[in-house]
């Protein structure tokens, strides 16, 4: 399917960051956008937004962290647009802490949204697509993803999941007409992020990521890892044994 094929979105996570910096850049595509999220008032203000510039988008409540009304939820929202040809499972959470004094309620959220919210959010119409022989799955996924990172432990699990979930899905999915595309972005400049002061390492705006991410669903890639020096780190950290990689990161409480 060409990417001028794309007529239906849903974006979760599409209140704020980098969700909401897709959803208008889909909308200006001509495509109809469902922005998905819990804050309503954020997203109806996106919607009329991208309305005022000639798209197309309605505001859905969404909370990913409970998968059977997220599925549902989704599946409504497939049936309204007449079949959605992109889901992109965005929404996600960060909490940092040293692994020697985690806590449940440190690990539940980044649980509840990035692993099951992602996968029912995945999952909810891709026996759909498969039907229609057409569709396009996206995870943002995180450069965390590629090794366990001190005061991250949840959060880059979390994300190595999600990979590791759409590399699966990507290859069950040869054949069928359904695409699936890995976005795993280094530093991006969002609420996620706003505690910390100063650039972040090679940090590219939400605009900027957004631009990335719509190149790498047209070119329906299967991974995509930026910008560029952040992906080469991933991946000479993803290729050095243990006893470098453990001396390299940053130890401490
Ligand atoms: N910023 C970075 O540096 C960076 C780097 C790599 C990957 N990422 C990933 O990029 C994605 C977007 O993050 P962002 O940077 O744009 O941060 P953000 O501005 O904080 O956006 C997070 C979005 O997730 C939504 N969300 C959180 N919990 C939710 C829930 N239970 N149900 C539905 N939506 C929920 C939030 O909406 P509501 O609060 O309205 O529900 C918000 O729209 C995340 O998956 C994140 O892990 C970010």
């Amino acid at each position: 399917m060409a990417s001028t094929e794309i007529r239906t979105a849903l974006v979760t996570g599409a209140s704020s960051g980098i969700g909401a910096a897709l959803c208008r850049l889909l909308a200006a595509q001509g495509i109809t956008v469902a922005l998905a999220a819990r804050r309503e008032e954020a997203l109806r203000e996106l919607a009329e937004t991208i309305a005022a510039d000639g798209g197309q988008a309605s505001a859905h409540r969404i909370d990913v962290s409970d998968p059977e009304a997220t599925i549902e939820a989704i599946e409504a929202i497939d049936d309204e647009l007449g079949g959605l040809d992109l889901v992109v499972a965005n929404a996600g959470v960060v909490k940092g802490k040293w692994s020697g004094k985690l806590g449940w309620e440190d690990c539940r959220d980044i649980l509840a949204v990035n692993v099951a919210g992602a996968t029912a959010t995945l999952i909810a119409v891709v026996s759909r697509m498969v039907e229609r022989k057409r569709g396009h799955l996206v995870g943002i996924s995180s450069i965390a993803s590629y090794r366990g990172l001190p005061k991250l432990a949840a959060y880059s699990g979390s994300k190595a999941y999600l990979s590791n979930l759409l590399e699966g899905m990507r290859i069950d999915l040869r054949g069928t007409g359904v695409s699936v595309t890995d976005i795993r972005p280094g530093y991006v400049r969002t609420a996620m992020n706003e505690d910390t002061k100063g650039k972040l390492p090679f940090e590219v705006t939400a605009e900027d990521a957004a631009a990335r991410i719509w190149k790498a669903i047209r070119a329906r890639r299967a991974v995509l890892t930026f910008p560029l020096p952040m992906a080469a780190g991933a991946h000479t950290m993803g290729a050095l044994p243990n006893l470098l990689y453990d001396r390299m990161m940053k130890r401490g409480k």
